[in-house]
């Protein structure tokens, strides 16, 4: 089972993976916890390239075509196998946040952003993809005074940003459910549980 969360920085997709995780592993499946852009060798590297605060100057299809080539080596060499082996995969972010980020926020077409991911990933989706809705100020008071190379961007760029992720999941109403990230930890975690429990069910009744 391979379940996505993704949405604006700061939202709480950390903390809810960590809850989820346990929730899982409670119930005897087997989770791992990944990260995109991380989670293998190049990944980090293009993590460090694309985060970082340096001075090098990336187009808006070089940064897009980063975080793909980061996803691309992500699915082969760690979700594939993850999922051929029967574990449940949390992945920390994944295909909306380059069409969201890069296309609706930072004006690379999206259509052609949808082809380059769908290279990347062979067409791989998740069961589930939980993303989290909040307003960029509430994001930004809490992500901090220690901005990375995408979070300088500002409110404007993150407004964008909230609002791209709502039309994504409009899109994508078989798979991605809202949720409101103002709430609590603990009655996020509750509504997430809901949604895992309906796609376990449906797994279930597949069999
Ligand atoms: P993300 O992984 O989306 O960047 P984190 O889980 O790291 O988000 O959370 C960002 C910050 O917000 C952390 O300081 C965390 O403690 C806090 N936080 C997480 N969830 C909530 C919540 N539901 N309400 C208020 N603050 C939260
Ligand atoms: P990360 O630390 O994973 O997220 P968060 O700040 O929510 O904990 O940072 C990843 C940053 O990269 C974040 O600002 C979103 C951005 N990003 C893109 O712009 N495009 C992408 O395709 C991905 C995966 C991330």
């Amino acid at each position: 089972m391979f379940i996505v969360f993704d949405g604006i920085d700061g939202a709480g997709k950390s903390t809810q993976i960590e809850l989820t995780r346990a929730w899982l592993v409670e119930r005897g499946h087997v989770a791992e916890t990944l990260y995109d852009p991380g989670s293998t060798s190049l990944g980090l590297k293009l993590r460090e390239l694309l985060l970082g605060n340096h001075d090098l100057t990336i187009a808006p299809e070089a940064e897009t075509l980063m975080f793909v080539a980061a996803r691309a080596q992500l699915v082969a060499e760690k979700i594939r196998p993850a999922l051929e082996s029967g574990k449940v995969v949390l992945c920390d972010r994944y295909t909306y946040s380059t069409v969201v980020y890069q296309g609706h926020a930072g004006g690379v077409d999206v259509r052609k952003i949808r082809a380059a991911n769908d290279l990347a990933t062979g067409g791989l989706q998740p069961d589930l993809a939980i993303l989290f809705d909040l307003p960029a100020e509430v994001a930004f008071e809490r992500i901090g005074g220690n901005l990375d190379r995408m979070e300088s961007r500002g409110l404007a760029y993150f407004e964008k940003v909230r609002q791209g992720f709502l039309v994504e999941a409009q899109k994508n109403l078989s798979i991605a459910r809202v949720v409101d990230a103002t709430a609590s930890p603990a009655a996020i975690q509750e509504i997430i549980q809901v949604h895992l429990r309906e796609v376990l069910m449906h797994r279930e009744a597949a069999r």
